[in-house]
């Protein structure tokens, strides 16, 4: 195996090597033929002319006298020379008096047509190529004719030949020696690197920082990658080592037992997990379309704790004890929710202006310009020193562990930090992370990364949204920025930015008390009046401009018009849970929405069948993982989006390995789904490929397919995203602890 290996990097470089030396010897070997004649010519100009000097006296004596037995005789005898073909005398009428009896006779007629007397060329004859000079015979200073000299320049061709054979022999040469001292060089490199790389991942120079760094420089850049990774799975799996053991409920609620020590977990957001909903003098609790909720929710039942966040609902106040506590999940309570309440305005300027006209579009790259008002800003400074305090008042220890979400608090932090500073304060954006020039549009910018820099943790989807942060605090703030440990300390606080790919529960919650999948599909058919054979497409959304509704829309008509075999047979069932309404670019986005399915119906409707159904209400978990069970297809096609949990729920939803997934390259997801359909949004015709190709696949590949995305969530589900970042928050606390320890110590002399 070691030996396949090496014989594999072996060629890795030798074969491009060899490829280029016969390139460079193809183009080299014309002209080495070409210089070789050239060589050969001059070379032959020389000789004749010093032969013809040394005939030139007894030429004259003898044709003086006309002897042709001695001419003949005498032209013999130089001939003798191999390279010499033939000698010929022509007087100054051209006429050819004597030569030798190998004188070509094609040559004495191409000589006769020449009206040059004197000359030296090339001439192809049918016996071969010759070299012809011819030379003035003088005698006292007066010509009486011309020495014709034939060489026979076939040994210029043998001679070219040869020369060919030692340039094709010494580049194969060159390249024997040059290929072995790469490969030698190569296989010492990588060896080295290799030996660099194990030591590192035993963990030489990555844990201790005092010690010999990793051997090759060349591996510097790789140190800070490893050492955040090793940690990381190492104190992962202290707690999940045992296969058996994956991320759990139950293994999360180790982690606080015997990391946190029991720690009470303080979670805060804008949006609660509950809401308490009266109509027709009837409550309702609903489950908000919010990913967020579906995250932090099972994380939260898992931990216990107190979770802190608006209260929305019309019923909320009715429903809350008098500290505003009311106990969560309804019916089966595992945690508390403590509501903190705004007026309109406070909503209007801190909810519906500064979070979603302002950073909402700010971070989304949808084309919507953000909108910033002095009066956002100041609602929206107040609101969140008013969950501030709520934290605080809810915290029983100096150094509660807190875990802040999303852009609706980014001044928290701060706020909490100066009342608590031992807090562990983890705070997570759910959203993606402009580039620095965007971000510069805030007039805020500097407050909000000041109140975000109060976390201990700071956690984004991705590892590019934390790359943007770390150069927007490097441009907007003086700071110190470790990229190798992507630390930034500021202001005496050290706070870690690290990617934490949010997830779904696993196994599904679903999975037990839903009817079967093929239950769910039949009746969610039925329901719509579809045969149980039709192919139904599904896209789930809050209506919002960033989730990418209008393309996905436009690529099931591009669909219909290039496979109109689909019409009557394929139905796009949308659930677009109203969002945001009080806000004018929400109002219009609805209405484009709606226009849009309109028109598309009008145009593919036959009879009873619309091909886009298109349902702007809200929908209960429940219902919508019926949905999931029942789609040949979901299309999840956000123009941006931090991580899209549509497209992990749907295949957490499909335990029958069924369906696929359409993913927009723009989310999250689609850097850990691999296995979707990926798809740019904004590409209608590929967007509308993508779905035929879906409608289309045979279930032997759908099945392959969501069974290794599958395997994903089941690897990376919630509890892992909550365990890793409590993980990192309970290592940094630990250190904490130890460096507040030893300088108590050394202050008190010890
Ligand atoms: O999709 C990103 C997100 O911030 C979620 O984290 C959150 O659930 C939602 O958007 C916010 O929506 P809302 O304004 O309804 O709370």
């Amino acid at each position: 195996m070691a030996s396949l290996r090496s014989i594999r990097l072996s060629l890795r470089f030798v074969l491009p090597l060899a490829v280029a030396l016969v390139l460079l010897a193809y183009a080299v070997l014309p002209l080495v033929g070409g210089l070789t004649v050239r060589w050969f010519v001059r070379d032959l100009d020389m000789r004749s002319r010093i032969i013809a000097s040394a005939l030139n006296t007894s030429l004259v004596e003898l044709v003086n006298t006309g002897d042709r037995e001695r001419i003949d005789a005498m032209f013999l005898r130089a001939i003798q020379d191999e390279r010499l073909l033939a000698l010929g005398f022509r007087d100054e009428n051209g006429d050819l008096l004597y030569k030798t009896s190998t004188f070509p006779a094609s040559l004495n007629r191409t000589i006769s047509a020449s009206h040059d007397l004197k000359f030296e060329r090339l001439i192809t004859l049918p016996q071969g190529p010759v070299h012809v000079a011819t030379w003035p015979v003088e005698s006292d200073g007066k010509r009486i004719g011309y020495l014709i000299l034939v060489h026979d320049m076939s040994f210029v061709a043998r001679r070219s030949d040869e020369t060919r054979t030692y340039v094709i022999v010494l580049f194969a040469v060159l390249g024997i020696v040059v290929s072995l001292i790469t490969v030698l060089v190569a296989h010492l490199s990588w060896r080295g690197w290799m030996k660099g790389v194990q030591a590192m991942l035993r963990g030489e120079g990555i844990f201790r920082p005092f010690e010999q760094p990793a051997r090759s420089a060349e591996l510097q850049p790789l140190v800070g990658d490893l050492r955040a990774l090793l940690r990381r799975l190492d104190s992962e799996r202290r707690f999940a080592d045992d296969i058996t053991l994956s991320w759990n409920p139950e293994a999360l609620r180790r982690l606080l037992r015997q990391e946190l020590t029991g720690e009470r977990i303080i979670v805060v957001s804008n949006r609660e997990p509950y809401i308490h909903a009266k109509a027709h003098g009837i409550t309702e609790v609903q489950r908000p379309a919010s990913g967020l909720v579906t995250a932090v929710e099972p994380v939260m039942r898992a931990c216990s704790g107190i979770w802190i966040a608006h209260g929305s609902g019309n019923a909320d106040r009715e429903s809350v004890d008098r500290h505003d506590r009311v106990p969560v999940p309804p019916g089966h309570e595992e945690y508390t929710l403590r509501r903190i309440w705004l007026t309109k305005e406070e909503e209007a300027g801190y909810y519906y202006g500064f979070s979603n006209e302002g950073l909402w579009p700010l971070c989304h790259i949808a084309h919507v310009r953000p909108i910033f008002r002095n009066g956002d800003w100041e609602q929206y400074v107040a609101i969140n020193q008013r969950f501030a305090d709520a934290v605080i008042q809810e915290a029983d220890s100096e150094d509660p562990v807190v875990l802040v979400q999303d852009y609706h608090l980014a001044l928290l932090p701060a706020m909490v930090r100066s009342a608590l500073p031992k807090a562990t304060i983890i705070t997570f954006w759910h959203i993606p992370w402009p580039n620095p020039e965007s971000f510069g549009i805030c007039p805020w910018r500097m407050e909000l990364l000041e109140g975000m820099l109060g976390s201990t943790i700071l956690g984004f989807h991705t590892p590019y949204h934390c790359k943007n942060f770390l150069e927007t605090v490097d441009r907007y703030l003086e700071t110190r920025i470790e990229h190798e440990s992507s630390t930034i300390s500021y202001h005496g606080n050290l706070t870690l930015v690290e990617s934490y790919p949010i997830s779904v529960q696993w196994p599904s919650p679903w999975g037990d008390t839903l009817p079967s999948v093929e239950t769910c599909r039949r009746e969610i058919l039925a329901s719509h009046g579809l045969s149980p054979d039709h192919l139904v497409g599904l896209g789930v959304d809050r209506l919002d401009y960033t989730k990418g509704i209008l393309e996905r829309l436009r690529a099931v008509e591009r669909m219909l018009e290039l496979h109109p075999e689909m019409i009557g047979r394929f139905t796009f069932i949308q659930i677009a849970a109203p969002s945001r309404s009080a806000l004018e670019d929400y109002q219009a986005f609805e209405a484009r929405v709606r226009n849009l399915a309109t028109r598309i119906n009008q145009r593919f409707s036959t009879g009873s069948y619309q091909p886009i159904v298109l349902k702007v209400e809200h929908h209960e978990p429940e219902a919508v993982n019926r949905y999931y069970r029942a789609a040949d297809v979901c299309m999840v096609t956000s123009l941006h989006d931090g991580m899209n949990l549509v497209a992990k729920e749907y295949v957490s939803a499909r335990e029958d390995e069924r369906g696929v997934l359409v993913l927009s390259q723009f989310t999250g997801a689609a850097h850990e789904l691999h296995e979707a359909l990926i798809v740019n949004p904004y590409h209608i015709e590929q967007t509308a490929a993508a779905l035929f190709q879906a409608l289309t696949m045979p279930a032997q590949e759908q099945a392959e397919r969501m069974r290794s995305m599958r395997a994903l969530i089941r690897d990376f589900n919630v509890y892992r995203w909550a365990g890793r970042m409590l993980l990192d928050a309970a290592r940094i606390r630990r250190r904490e602890r130890l460096t507040a320890r030893l300088s108590h110590g050394r202050e008190h002399g010890g």
